[in-house]
């Protein structure tokens, strides 16, 4: 990557608007608690270093999707509570409903060398997803420098990246470069054997990333919904699965291309069906030739698992992007959690990509064991596709 980064920048008394993603997912018993802080703990080694170096750092960041108004339900308070437990005194919530404001700007101008600010959700303001010259420019209003470590929203063209980075000197933070030094790594000169594993429920969101894997990958395990397209297509009889009807003949030519370029692509064996999708339901592990006609499959079974597991062993890298099943519900997790196992003991590089995929990690308690575990969804998504992500375009270069 040939972009700034944080250390090309002098930051010394220096007003830095940076931009994060906390997007965290908060708790659905009480939205005032996050449930997963993996993303603002991302976001710290840029933070500190900024501090360190006596920048005045604000930060801003979305939450959800407000649709461009003020909302009490997506606030950055949950965020703003944790951030000051770290840094105390040290940290001013400056929270506007139209986000930046008079008293925000007096906030920022009386923010000392070390010390930092969070302002309220970007997406308060309609200009921020429309890219609008006019925020981009308030926001830029408020300080000297400009750095995008929202690794997650690059694939956003939005105010607080695109519309900054075209306003001030920019640079991108520790995460974003951590980000696509490893995953750029591992698809440009990756260690063979390479792995991928693609789950979810569609194939038309993963269509991208598959195109642009065959001729890099030596192996494709697919799993979760997106696979009853391939096997019907294939002729199969899938029951009542997730089937995108209209996806069928590119997921034949898809598999054509796959073995044009020697890529092998391994679909279910076996699978876990049930009649509907609901905790407790009676489960029942078939061969894929034996999926009755009124039930539908939920997870790979124990067969594909143990042959995925065992692909996995034999890498020296695994990316991996999308749940094998319903992973949410005990009953369809099985093929997830070995997936996740598998992966964990791993000496491949190993990378997960990709919020269904890395929560999964995170619940199994393994991140610890995976080389790399993406924050984010889209862009990481986005990013296995070969696409350039406009939020780190934006960024000077060297
Ligand atoms: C994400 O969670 O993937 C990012 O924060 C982007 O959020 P968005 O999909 O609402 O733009």
């Amino acid at each position: 990557m040939n972009k700034k980064t944080v250390k090309d920048l002098d930051v010394k008394g220096k007003k830095v608007i940076v931009r994060v993603d906390f997007n965290v997912p908060l708790s659905k018993e009480n939205r005032e608690e996050i449930a997963d802080d993996s993303r603002i703990k991302a976001a710290l080694p840029t933070i500190d270093y900024l501090l360190e170096n006596a920048g005045k750092v604000i930060l801003i960041s979305h939450l959800g999707r407000p649709k461009g108004e003020a909302n009490p339900e997506f606030s950055l308070k949950p965020v703003a509570a944790y951030l000051e437990e770290i840094y105390k005194d040290k940290f001013h919530f400056l929270a506007s409903d139209e986000v930046v404001d008079n008293k925000v700007v007096e906030g920022v101008d009386q923010l000392k060398e070390g010390e930092l600010a969070l302002l309220e959700n970007t997406r308060f303001v309609a200009g921020e997803t429309k890219n609008d010259p006019e925020f981009a420019k308030k926001l830029a209003n408020l300080a000297d420098l400009y750095v995008n470590d929202a690794f997650g929203t690059s694939h956003r063209a939005h105010a607080s990246n695109v519309g900054l980075a075209n306003n001030l000197p920019s640079a991108v933070g520790f995460l974003i470069e951590k980000e696509i030094s490893i995953m750029g790594k591992a698809l440009e000169e990756p260690y063979h054997p390479f792995v991928s594993i693609l789950g979810g429920a569609k194939v038309s969101d993963k269509i991208g990333v598959i195109e642009n894997l065959i001729g890099k990958v030596d192996t494709i395990l697919i799993g979760g919904g997106m696979a009853y397209t391939f096997l019907k297509a294939q002729g199969k009889e899938i029951g009542k699965s997730l089937l995108e009807g209209d996806k069928m003949g590119l997921s034949l030519e898809l598999l054509e291309k796959a073995k044009e370029n020697n890529v092998e692509i391994i679909l279910p064996l076996d699978v876990v069906i049930a009649s509907e999708i609901k905790s407790g339901v009676e489960t029942k592990m078939v061969d894929i030739d034996h999926i009755p006609e009124d039930m539908e499959a939920l997870d790979i079974g124990e067969k594909t698992a143990e042959v995925f597991a065992s692909k996995i062993k034999e890498a020296k890298t695994v990316v991996w992007n999308g749940p094998m099943g319903v992973f949410e519900i005990k009953e369809f997790s099985n093929g997830t959690n070995k997936v996740a196992k598998a992966l964990a003991e791993s000496d491949a590089v190993t990378i997960v990509g990709g919020g269904d995929s890395a929560l999964a990690i995170e619940k199994a308690g393994l991140k610890d064991k995976i080389t790399h575990v993406s924050t984010g969804g889209g862009a990481s998504l986005e990013f296995l596709e070969g696409k350039d992500l406009p939020g780190i375009k934006a960024i000077e270069e060297k």
